[in-house]
């Protein structure tokens, strides 16, 4: 079986689905996020707020680059990997791209009181979601080659829905 990717808005679940499907599949998980970080010595606010976020997409999609090497893993992307066109190709030849949707309420739930994503730093957070979900969520549906419904589901659901389509 092909490398599985998972995609979604911030807060839908990819890493903790991802940590559990990974299990499941015996397979070894890679949070991408948890990569640059590690990688670049510094957290994903500290890139944004010392380079900008023009700088860490680039960082970005040379991580996703790495990942053209891989066989068999199951990979939990960041919620803005899709808004780059050579990114989605790379995610494509990478392996089957899985998007986690659920609703904005949902969302807002899981982000409330999030201090480690740098977009939501800031007043208007739930605007900030509204927009970037509006802008996003097309993208996500288009990326995918395979879409789960994750409202009201526990990440065991989630993890044995996707395996059972895979
Ligand atoms: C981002 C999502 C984050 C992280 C960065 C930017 C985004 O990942 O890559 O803060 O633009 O949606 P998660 O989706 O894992 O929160």
């Amino acid at each position: 079986m092909n490398n599985v990717i998972l995609i979604g808005f911030m807060g839908s679940g990819k890493s903790s689905v991802g940590r559990v499907l990974a299990d499941k599949l015996e397979r070894k998980f890679i949070d991408m996020d948890d990569e640059i970080e590690l990688g670049e010595e510094k957290t994903i606010n500290e890139i944004f707020s010392e380079y900008g976020e023009d700088h860490f997409r680039e960082i970005e999609t040379s991580y996703l680059e790495k990942l053209l090497t891989k066989k068999n893993k199951v990979i939990a992307t960041g919620g803005g990997v899709i808004l780059k066109e050579e990114n989605i190709a790379i995610l494509k030849r990478i392996g089957t791209v899985v998007f986690l949707h659920t609703t904005f309420e949902s969302l807002l739930k899981n982000l409330q009181g999030d201090t480690k994503r740098p977009l939501l730093q800031r007043d208007d957070s739930e605007e900030v979601i509204r927009n970037l979900l509006n802008k996003r969520e097309p993208i996500y549906f288009n990326a995918a080659s395979m879409i789960i419904q994750t409202t009201d589901k526990s990440v065991e659901e989630i993890a044995n829905e996707i395996t059972s389509l895979l």
